[in-house]
């Protein structure tokens, strides 16, 4: 019996390295939360220390803990007891994660709170670009400050679609200097926009700039760009599961992902290949976003051109909810190209389904992290206090 137990015991801790403390930037596993995981007869039982019971993050952790355990094999019902960490306990977690924020090679000025949601896709043309500018769009709508970081490096199109003229900028001197992105007002919000394609004037100039820092673009968009204060950031992941995914959830480990899909997409295809990398990178999934999902015509009868229940199936299999279905809508593509989003065109249908998502991210999905009474701000506090960050003690 032992022995068994002991090896699911172990995959429901590998399972739970894939849950990360937004604030801390590390998983609840290596940051000594997990007081215990065992799997037994089909039932997983994991005891969940937080930082302090009152943690703004309480549900969110415990929904992810619940989440990546149930998405094992052989597992059916979980059950996650919460608790609360010893003074010592709670010490030793804030030396692990002031270690490691010292040991990330990168220094980016994204904010803490900030929450960094990565939209990737299994393939190219599902409308990832398109989503993604729109739900910034219609976030920063809502009065958030919203980033929007293009790491197509090669494909860019969030210039286009936001009908963006504007060139970069440094700020700084030759020793250092930073990138100050695009801002664009949009309602009581802004959008703060990084990409390739703002970077240069000629074409030419352009793919030798791209042929330069390609391998590490991504990277220098992290380190090099002074966002100022955001509530999210939003990355236009470039198609398929590569080295700019892997090197993203490497570089910023607080990455949720968020999948984006058509109807169509083999969702078994797409949900084995992230739960893959989430597995590897050990990055959430945050949700599921449904692109295409039917097209309505002018007389009002609704069409499901390309089958249903993809973006459904892919949530289940992930283990994650699905976050909205996007009707096919000719002025998504013209509003792209006019570079007018239309999530801005209150009058189209497709509008409030932006609208709706991007309410559903900030209360359910991917919560705004309050900075009252958890960890981050007691990180800032001791980063103060005490400078930079000592190796942890030998434990
Ligand atoms: N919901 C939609 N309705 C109509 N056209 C769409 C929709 N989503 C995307 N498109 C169009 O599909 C094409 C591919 O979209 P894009 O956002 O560039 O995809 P990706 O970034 O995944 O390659 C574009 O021409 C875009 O205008
Ligand atoms: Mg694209």
């Amino acid at each position: 019996m032992g022995s068994a137990n002991a090896g699911s015991d172990q995959a429901l801790l590998d399972a739970l390295r894939g849950v990360v403390d937004p604030e801390l930037g590390d998983n609840v596993v290596d940051l000594g939360m997990v007081r215990s995981a065992r799997v037994e007869e089909g039932r997983a039982v994991v005891e969940l220390a937080l930082t302090v019971a009152s943690c703004p993050l309480r549900s969110q952790l415990k929904a992810d803990v619940e989440a990546a355990a149930s998405r094992l094999a052989g597992v059916e019902a979980v059950e996650v007891r919460l608790g609360e960490m010893s003074a010592e306990e709670r010490s030793a977690l804030m030396a692990r994660a002031r270690w490691k924020a010292s040991q990330s090679p990168l220094r980016t000025e994204i904010p803490a709170r900030a929450r960094v949601l990565a939209l990737a896709s299994g393939k190219g043309g599902v409308g990832k670009s398109s989503v993604t500018v729109n739900l910034a769009t219609a976030l920063a709508a809502s009065g958030l400050t919203v980033g929007l970081l293009d790491a197509d490096i090669w494909g860019f199109s969030v210039p286009r679609l936001l009908g963006l003229q504007g060139r970069l900028e440094a700020e700084g001197n030759r020793e250092s200097w930073s990138i100050v992105p695009l801002e664009k007002p949009v309602g009581q919000g802004r959008l703060k926009v990084v990409s390739m394609g703002l970077l240069a004037d000629q074409e030419d100039e352009a793919i030798m700039w791209r042929g330069l820092v390609l391998s590490r673009a991504v990277q220098h968009f992290l380190e090099d760009v002074a966002w100022g204060d955001l509530d999210y950031l939003l990355v236009d992941m470039p198609p398929g599961t590569g080295d700019i995914q892997m090197g993203l959830a490497r570089m910023l480990p607080r990455t949720e992902m968020v999948i984006v899909t058509t109807p169509a997409a083999a969702a078994e295809r797409v949900a084995a290949r992230a739960a893959d990398m989430a597995r590897k990178g050990f990055l959430r999934v945050a949700g599921v976003i449904e692109n295409m999902s039917s097209f309505t015509c002018e007389h009002g009868t609704e069409y499901r051109l390309f089958g249903t229940g993809g973006g459904v199936r892919l949530a289940a299999q992930v283990g994650a909810p699905l976050i909205g279905s996007v009707p096919l809508d000719p002025e998504l593509a013209s509003g792209g190209d006019s570079g007018r989003p239309v999530a801005l065109r209150t009058e189209r249908p497709v509008a409030k389904v932006f609208a709706e998502m991007a309410r559903r991210l900030v209360t359910e999905v991917a919560p705004l992290v309050e900075m009252s009474g958890c960890t981050a701000r007691m990180l800032e506090r001791l980063e103060d206090a005490l400078g930079p960050a000592a190796p942890p003690a030998a434990s």
